[in-house]
This record gives C-alpha cells, sequence and structure tokens, in this order.
C-alpha cells in the first residue's frame, strides 16, 4: 500500500523527513506477515501506527484487538489474554475467550508490552512461534492465526539486562522495529498538526475560528513538548477555549506555554512549590494545590459556621468574596466556588482529595488513563484499581 492511503486510511499527518520514514517502513511491513515492535515516547503515536499496520495487512477487514498490558492487573492478565474455562476461577461461572482468540485472523496490538509479567512473556512467545495457546484452568492446546504488533515507551534491552523482560521474547519482537520519533525532532509537521486538530475541535463543537498566526506556529515549534503529539492536541483545544474565537497569536501561545509550567505563589509558602516541571507534573502540582487550597477554605468554613450566623452563608459566592484573599487566581476562584458547592456538608478528606484529583486528571486528559496515571505519578494498575474502588468511571465520558 503506499504511502498516501496509509496516511488517508489511519488518519495520520506530518511531511517531516522523521514521520516519512516511519511511514514507509509502515508500507514495506504492513502486508508482511511479520510482528512488529514499535518504540517511541508517550504520545508520539504509536497506536495510530499500529492502525495504520493493520489497515495495509490483509488481515484489515478482521478485527484489530487493542490490549493495554500495563493496565490489567497481573492476577488476570492471562486469562484476559488467553481466557478460560469454566471452573478455572472460584468466579469463573462460564468460559471465556481471550483476546488472541478474538483476534483471530487479525492482529493483535500489544500495547506497554515492557509491563507484561515475565511468566505470561513465555507464553505469549509460545504464539508467535507456535500459535498455540491454553486457556488457563484448561489442557487442551488451541490454535489462532494473529499477528502480533508490541508498543513501549521503554528501553526494552535494559530490561532484558535488568531480569525483567525475555531475551528470547525480545529478540523475536524487535526484528522489526519502528522508531517514532519524538514530537520536537519533527517540529515543521507542527503546523499541519494544528491546522487539523484546530479544525476538527472548532468543527465538533461549533466554535469559532480564526487560525493560528505563523509567528504562534514558529512559538510552538520552539517548545519541547514532553507529551508529544498528544500534548500537542490538547494544547490546541484548550487554547481555542480560553481565546473564544480569537485568532491566535504568538503571545497567546508563549503565555499559555509559561501557564502550563506553573510560577511559585509568593504569599504561600506552606503549598507546593513548582519550578520548571514538565506539563504533566505541573499540571498535577496545580490540581493538588488547588485542592489544597480547597481543604483550608472548607476549614475556614467550618470555623466561620461555630463562629457567625447561618445567613452569611446565603450563596457560596460570599463565601468566595470572605475568602478572597485565599484565592489568588481566577481558574482556582471558580473550580473553588464548584467543590465547595458540591461537597459543603460533610468531611473532606484524604481520599475525597484523592478522588478528586483523579477525576480532574482524567478529564484533563481526555481520559487517557496512561498520561493520566504518569501525571499522578501511580501506576496504570493502580490507577485502574482507585477508579474502580472510587467508582470513578461513570462519572467521566468517555474517549471520543
Ligand atoms: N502523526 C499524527 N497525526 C495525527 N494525529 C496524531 C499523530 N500522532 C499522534 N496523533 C494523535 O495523538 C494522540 C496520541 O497518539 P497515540 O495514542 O497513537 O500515541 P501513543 O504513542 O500510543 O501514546 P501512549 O504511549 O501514551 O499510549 C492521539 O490522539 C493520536 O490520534
Ligand atoms: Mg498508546
Amino acid at each position: 500500500m503506499n504511502i498516501d492511503l496509509i496516511k488517508q486510511k489511519a488518519g495520520i499527518i506530518g511531511e517531516s523527513d522523521a514521520i516519512s520514514q516511519v511511514l514507509e517502513m509502515v508500507a514495506q511491513v504492513a502486508n508482511v506477515d511479520i510482528s512488529v515492535l514499535i518504540n517511541g515516547e508517550s504520545g508520539t503515536g504509536k497506536e495510530l501506527v499500529s492502525k495504520a499496520l493493520h489497515l495495509g495487512s490483509k488481515r484489515a477487514s478482521s478485527e484489530l484487538v487493542i490490549v493495554n498490558c500495563g493496565a490489567i492487573p497481573e492476577g488476570i492478565i492471562e486469562s484476559e489474554l488467553f481466557g478460560h474455562k469454566k471452573g478455572a476461577y472460584t468466579d469463573a461461572a462460564d468460559s471465556r475467550k481471550g483476546y488472541f482468540e478474538t483476534a483471530n485472523k487479525g492482529t493483535i496490538f500489544l500495547d506497554e508490552i515492557g509491563d507484561m509479567p515475565l511468566e505470561t512473556q513465555v507464553k505469549v512467545l509460545r504464539v508467535l512461534e507456535s500459535g498455540e495457546f491454553m486457556r488457563v484452568g484448561d489442557s487442551v492446546t488451541k490454535k489462532t492465526d494473529v499477528r502480533v504488533i508490541a508498543a513501549t515507551n521503554k528501553d526494552l534491552a535494559k530490561l532484558v539486562q535488568e531480569g525483567k523482560f525475555r531475551q528470547d521474547l525480545y529478540y523475536r519482537l524487535k526484528t522489526v522495529t519502528i522508531n517514532i520519533p519524538p514530537l520536537r525532532k519533527r517540529a515543521n509537521d507542527i503546523r499541519l498538526l494544528v491546522d487539523r486538530f484546530a479544525l476538527q475541535f472548532s468543527r465538533t463543537n461549533d466554535i469559532k475560528y480564526k487560525g493560528f498566526t505563523p509567528e504562534s506556529i514558529k512559538e510552538m515549534q520552539d517548545y519541547h513538548w514532553p507529551g508529544n503529539v498528544r500534548e500537542l492536541r490538547n494544547f490546541v483545544e484548550s487554547i481555542l477555549i480560553l481565546q473564544k474565537g480569537e485568532r491566535i497569536t504568538a503571545d497567546m501561545v508563549a503565555n499559555q506555554l509559561i501557564g502550563d509550567k506553573i510560577e511559585p505563589m509568593e504569599n504561600n509558602t506552606s503549598l507546593p512549590v513548582v519550578v520548571n516541571r514538565d506539563p504533566d507534573q505541573a499540571e498535577r502540582e496545580l490540581i493538588l494545590r488547588q485542592l489544597l487550597f480547597l481543604r483550608q477554605d472548607i476549614e475556614d468554613l467550618k470555623l466561620m459556621m461555630k463562629e457567625s450566623s447561618f445567613s452569611e452563608l446565603n450563596s457560596s459566592r460570599s463565601i468566595n468574596q470572605s475568602f478572597g484573599s485565599a484565592i489568588q487566581d481566577n481558574e482556582i476562584f471558580d473550580e473553588n466556588e464548584n467543590l465547595i458547592k458540591g461537597k459543603m456538608i460533610g468531611a473532606f478528606n484524604t481520599k475525597d482529595l484523592e478522588k478528586e484529583m483523579i477525576i480532574r486528571t482524567l478529564e484533563h486528559f481526555n481520559n487517557n488513563r496512561r498520561a493520566a496515571a504518569k501525571s499522578l505519578d501511580m501506576s496504570e494498575r493502580t490507577l485502574y484499581r482507585k477508579i474502580n474502588d472510587y467508582g470513578i468511571e461513570k462519572k467521566i465520558k468517555k474517549d471520543s
């Protein structure tokens, strides 16, 4: 399949040499029934490239099954991948197909393969070599015809050295490796990406769009984008909302990029101070800081309720005005107002704080759990567990 068709089918944007090399490689190997390892920092487009490989193969009319190995609890990963037999666990009331069976005739994308437990890696190697596997609790060998695409943002060679990744599986996977360069190494694609993201976003959300000045694009090209294309997409969307239909200038971009790096608050020495963090980290600190403010406010509120009559509490606006001195920033002000309205009754403990922090981080990252987990400085597994424990799932709209 030619490169233009692949780009169009998978929705890959870019004309830089760096992305062209990736696409050439995709075009060469898509239709060869061989496993592929995709390497790249978070948000560089690994999943997109896996889609391109699938769509460019003979398997395109069958399923592409995407498995995030880092997010599945170790205890159930084998049953998820290979299925289980009725009675394999106390709660296994029925037999169940695993992803390798579902992907039969199609492709399986093993994302974050570096997080796969060693025992599971042996079984994946077996499927790769012979197509054979067994459901958990079963003694019958089954066969599947699956093409494996794996991805990682970790250095697998290093994991092998550390004994955390099997060497045999590593050699098997790495024969065809596609390295996706970070966005900062293909800065001349930024204009095209911004255009596409802005058009898509303004159309779906019915927002006015007057474009970006050439200088604003230059400003973006000079930034290092640690979160790569995903970060750029979020950035474009938020600047369009914040600037309410204005043409986007270099100053607006520069200000927002600085805003993402949060300056320390001078008269609040008790609060965490942030300097030169990456945006994910900075976002996390911002959320934390807002929650700390909130906790302070609630403490103050309790005091005030004890001391004064309830008439002072008629509107949350008056509450905020009473605490105007503690609140420096419009955004924080608004956030507090909402939170106070919703949470005024009852104790506000660390669990509530954590839950709120998770919800907001997930929302910020468009429900991308990997990015959220990274930003919250917890493993994806832990994040999944907490999402379940706190019953957060239903509150957050699904990624589109
Ligand atoms: N070249 C590109 N053209 C258009 N969109 C892109 C491109 N690269 C990435 N994106 C978009 O950026 C976002 C992140 O891409 P993707 O999920 O493929 O990254 P990833 O490498 O799998 O990230 P992670 O390691 O965090 O899982 C997606 O919304 C994707 O559509
Ligand atoms: Mg991904």
